[in-house]
């Protein structure tokens, strides 16, 4: 049996940055309500001519981590790819990644599991590795929301709160015993799918079919959420994933050395934190200046925590999502 480890991350957020007087421009919103029940500040949205897209971005955020892993492109066996806003609906973006970095012919498998997308493409990293099948796995979360929102007052209590941009890992076999991914968790519950979701366009609603039967007020090409209760199922299973896999792995709360939170809203975080009676600095929060970046924001908060010195060797460090789905995972790791 095998260990994974992350040796290698990067991030790309597009130049552009929307605050959120920006946004009560296009809409009827201000910067006190969004920071206030969401704590964000800011977030990077795509310009139009600025040559980004979710694979794109997935690229540039792929090659800082390959290089920093130390090793090329011709040491990957496999791209696992997370998002929930691809650039196509086929192929995927795992693809589109494999051809602009000109890596040779591998598996790449798409991941559509949205807010929790990168903990899952992470633990299918992990098991392929874990058997010994491959060594070298270049998992990426990006994500183009700002291509899909609608940024007027009717779509106000989604579109501020995302926002674009890519992180990616190498994850490689390991020979240091005691290091890398120690356990990942992962949950799904279809019955609250439509809770959080983007109903079309899609197979099952065509957008001239959508646009004659939903002339202005529904208009299911646009995501919706249903706000409250996204919250109230995100910090019970938030908590009871965190858990899952601490006891897993005979840790303790306090064994936590970095929580990073997928990056929802930061009152979800700052719940979970005081919950589990956790320290500023054992929880990594970023949302801020990115928004909510869905399958991106673990891997970018993750790498940007990491640049900052904030997880050294040896820590132990915890990944929690949740998301659309309802889905929702942990990973547990040993730095
Ligand atoms: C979305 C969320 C911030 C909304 O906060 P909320 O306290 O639930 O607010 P509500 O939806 O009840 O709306 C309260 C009021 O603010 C208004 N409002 C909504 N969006 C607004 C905006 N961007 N600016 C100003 N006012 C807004 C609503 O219209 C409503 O007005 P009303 O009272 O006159 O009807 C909150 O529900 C949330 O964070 N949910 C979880 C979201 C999440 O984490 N999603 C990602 C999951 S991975």
């Amino acid at each position: 049996m095998y260990t994974s480890r992350i040796t290698g991350m990067g991030k790309y957020v597009p130049e552009n940055v929307v605050t959120n007087d920006d946004l009560s421009k296009l809409m009827d919103t201000n910067d006190a309500w969004i920071q206030e029940r969401t704590g964000i500040k800011e977030r990077r949205h795509i310009k139009k001519d600025d040559g980004n897209s979710t694979a794109v971005m997935g690229v540039k955020a792929a090659t800082i981590a390959l290089e920093r892993a130390k090793i090329s492109k011709d040491d990957i066996d496999m791209i696992v790819f997370a998002t929930l806003s691809p650039d196509y609906y086929f192929p995927g973006c795992g693809v589109q990644v494999q051809e602009m970095m000109e890596i040779h012919t591998c598996p790449a498998i798409d991941v559509r599991n949205q807010c929790s997308g990168f903990v899952y493409a992470l633990s299918v990293a992990d098991q392929f590795i874990k058997t010994g099948m491959y060594k070298n796995v270049l998992v990426i979360g990006s994500e183009n929301h700002s291509g899909g929102l609608d940024m007027t007052t009717r779509g106000r209590s989604v579109s501020v709160i995302f926002g674009d941009g890519a992180g990616a890992a190498v994850l490689s076999r390991s020979e240091e015993n005691g290091h890398g991914v120690l356990s990942t968790h992962l949950h799904s519950e279809g019955k609250h799918a439509l809770e959080l979701s983007l109903k079309g366009p899609s197979t099952m609603h065509w957008v001239p079919e959508l646009i004659e039967q939903n002339p202005q007020e529904d208009i299911p090409y646009y995501p919706y959420m249903n706000g409250q209760f996204v919250f109230k199922n995100a910090v019970r299973r938030f908590s009871e994933v965190i858990m899952q896999g601490l006891e897993a792995n005979d840790l303790q709360v306090s064994d936590i050395d970095m929580l990073v939170p997928h990056q929802a809203n930061l009152r979800i975080s700052q719940f979970i934190q005081k919950k589990f009676q956790l320290t500023d600095d054992q929880v990594y929060n970023n949302i801020q200046k990115y928004g909510n970046t869905t399958a991106a924001s673990i891997p970018i908060a993750l790498c940007e925590a990491w640049e900052e010195g904030k997880i050294k060797d040896g820590d132990t460090v915890v990944l929690a999502a949740f998301g659309s789905g309802f889905t929702w995972a942990s990973a547990v790791m040993k730095w």
